[in-house]
């Protein structure tokens, strides 16, 4: 098990920068997840600190040992691949035993250390099977048994998921989360997935272009973002954004603070209520509901156009076209800097 740190870590193709210097505490035994869009760099650092990728500057320490001229091999550290990059002609068992036969492990350790993994994964069963007649989940196993057999300080997984069926990716979650639980190893995990991030992390680094926006636990990120990005990345449906032009006049007396016309003012779905137009701070006529039983998604879109969502357990019992409003409590409310995005107070 190991900390990390990472200090002012850039990396550029050629004339092209694609991290920026970043930053970063990562204490032992932590699970921090990596999230942020497509491009945004979350491959690039995961690859840095396994050493499959030279840094550009700054420095990357595992435990105490700084690792930039370290080969990957030598720096303890185990990575997963959305692919799961399985050996097609050889058996699970020789799969997973291939890196410690390649580093001269003593067989009887091996042959330990193997059926441990496989035991904590539940595929000792399929040991003698070839991969090509697993199905993806089983793969997937296989491929993190191959991380565990190592027995790394640090666990790192590039969308391991992505590939599974949303059965499957919920159930796989569940496994990988009890794994670091068992093996209270150092992980890193990169997804695009917010649920993943919100359910598995005990810290979520956001990063967009090559950037840290905001470094949280769950909550932290939920509760406070630090920008009007950050809040819009975490929570499905998205925050919504409004400015002053679409909120009702008197809203700043209903929400006990002056909303200026230089703020954007972020809520949630889930925090919206529908209410009378006595209570609204903002008001239309509704444009959709999607009702999924759970739950119901009410569209509400003002005069000028614009669409609001609020999550509500029942849909108004009004038709379509009608005038509706949306009211919240004022202390879900959310305010950012219209031109920096940056979170007021
Ligand atoms: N070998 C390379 N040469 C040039 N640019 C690259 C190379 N590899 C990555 N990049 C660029 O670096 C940036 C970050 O890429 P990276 O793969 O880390 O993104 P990501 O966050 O993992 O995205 P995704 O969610 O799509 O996997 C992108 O703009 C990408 O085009
Ligand atoms: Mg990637």
């Amino acid at each position: 098990m190991a900390s990390l740190t990472l200090r002012d870590v850039r990396k550029s193709y050629g004339a092209t920068q694609v991290m920026h210097g970043v930053d970063l505490d990562i204490v032992d035994g932590e699970f921090v997840v990596f999230v942020g869009p497509s491009g945004c760099g979350k491959s690039t650092l995961l690859r840095m600190i396994a050493g499959l990728e030279e840094i550009s500057g700054g420095s990357i320490a595992i435990g105490d040992r700084e690792v930039n001229d370290v080969a990957a091999s030598k720096r303890g550290v185990s990575m997963v691949f959305q692919t799961y990059a399985l050996y097609p002609h050889m058996t699970v068992y020789k799969n997973m035993a291939f890196g410690l036969k390649q580093i001269k492990t003593d067989p009887a350790e091996i042959d330990r250390r193997v059926r441990d993994a496989a035991e904590i994964l539940q595929i000792t069963d399929y040991l003698d099977r070839s991969p090509r007649n697993l199905s993806g989940g089983q793969r997937q196993r296989v491929a993190i048994g191959r991380a565990i057999v190592r027995h790394p300080e640090v666990f790192l997984f590039d969308e391991p998921l992505s590939n599974l069926d949303a059965a499957l990716r919920v159930q796989t979650r569940l496994e990988i989360a009890r794994l670091h639980e068992r093996l209270e190893t150092t992980m890193i995990y990169v997804t695009h997935d917010q649920v993943e991030a919100m359910t598995l992390a005990d810290k979520i680094v956001v990063l967009r272009d090559g950037r840290i926006e905001q470094v949280g636990s769950p909550i932290e990120l939920y509760d406070r973002p630090a920008n009007a990005f950050v809040a819009q990345f975490i929570g499905s449906p998205k925050m919504n954004f409004f400015t002053t032009s679409d909120l009702t006049t008197n809203s700043s007396e209903k929400l006990g603070q002056t909303i200026a016309s230089n703020m954007q003012t972020g809520m949630r779905p889930e925090h919206l209520d529908v209410s009378d137009t006595a209570n609204a701070v903002v008001e239309g006529s509704l444009e959709l509901v999607e009702n999924l039983g759970e739950y119901a998604l009410v569209h509400l879109k003002t005069a000028s156009g614009v669409e609001f969502i609020a999550k509500t357990e029942r849909p108004p019992e009004v038709a379509k076209g009608s005038t509706i409003g949306f009211s919240i409590k004022p202390e879900l409310v959310h305010l950012f800097d219209a031109d920096s995005g940056h979170r007021i107070t």
